[in-house]
């Protein structure tokens, strides 16, 4: 058996966790990750027949049963994962019913999963049924994604057009745009259940007034797709108080979609 400290889904996990943090978008144990993982990836550090806790996860998620996946636990910072992965991340496969996690390895001092597992799991089942290569859900409280939430109407028109001037690679980024959901208690099924639903249409989900989910293929492609958000909030929010002399216009937004061959959501222009 290799090292699961050297494997490199862990070591990925505790590079991200901690740019993440450097970043100011996981304050105290806010924001949390999991990424499916294939059995081929896991066997070669450890025994996939050693399940060292099974965990109910209070909802079903029968369409990942026998599926492996990486996540951060409850509770835990994100600035201590790279030190520490074994406390701070766990190894999952979901049971065969679809209802509990076995752990496999992880969660050393008895934690468990995020309490975000059903808006991840439930994110997984309906981004897997759009995109074969989908594997990652990604969740933090960016400073200036946030802040944008409290002067702009929480529609997804308002923001995602808001986003889509403030830089011009924001429509080629993210041309499918940002859902949104109203403030809505987290850590329980009901926003897991609107977050995956809003993930039938984006790859980006605002939770009002408390932060952001993104999707994709890797770590990198989730992480990009925040920072390009982030890094537009961060303009709008420069600026919010500032008369504005210039604007990217709606035509350019269509030119600039056009010449990046991206179907956007034409609905969001003005
Ligand atoms: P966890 O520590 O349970 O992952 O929760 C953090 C968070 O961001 C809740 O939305
Ligand atoms: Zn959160």
């Amino acid at each position: 058996m290799q090292d699961i400290l050297n494997a490199p889904f862990v070591r990925e996990m505790g590079k991200t966790t901690a740019n993440m943090y450097r970043l100011g978008w996981d304050e105290r144990n806010g924001g949390n990750i999991s990424m499916l993982l294939d059995e081929a990836e896991v066997a070669p550090y450890l025994d996939t027949a050693k399940v060292l806790r099974t965990i109910p996860t209070g909802f079903d998620a029968k369409m990942l049963a026998g599926r492996y996946l990486i996540v951060t636990g409850t509770g835990k910072y994100f600035k201590n994962v790279q030190d520490d992965p074994e406390t701070n991340l766990g190894v999952l496969r979901v049971s065969s019913d679809g209802k509990n996690a076995e752990l496999l390895w992880g969660y050393r001092d008895g934690g468990q999963f995020t309490s975000e597992l059903p808006a991840h799991l439930m994110s997984h089942m309906t981004r897997l049924s759009i995109d074969p290569k989908h594997r990652v859900v990604m969740h933090c409280h960016p400073t200036n994604t946030l802040a944008m939430n409290f002067i702009l109407p929480l529609n997804e028109k308002d923001v995602t057009h808001a986003l889509w001037q403030m830089c011009s690679e924001c429509i080629v980024v993210f041309p499918d745009g940002v859902g949104v959901l109203p403030w809505m208690v987290c850590g329980t099924n009901e926003i897991g259940e609107a977050t995956a639903e809003k993930m039938k249409q984006f790859r980006l989900v605002i939770w009002g007034m408390h932060g952001i989910y993104a999707v994709g293929s890797s770590l990198d492609e989730a992480f990009g797709l925040i920072e390009t958000v982030e890094k537009a909030a961060q303009v709008y929010m420069l600026i919010a108080d500032k008369p504005r002399v210039n604007t990217i216009r709606d035509d350019e937004l269509r030119q600039l979609a056009a010449r990046f061959g991206v179907t956007y959501r034409e609905d969001f222009l003005g």
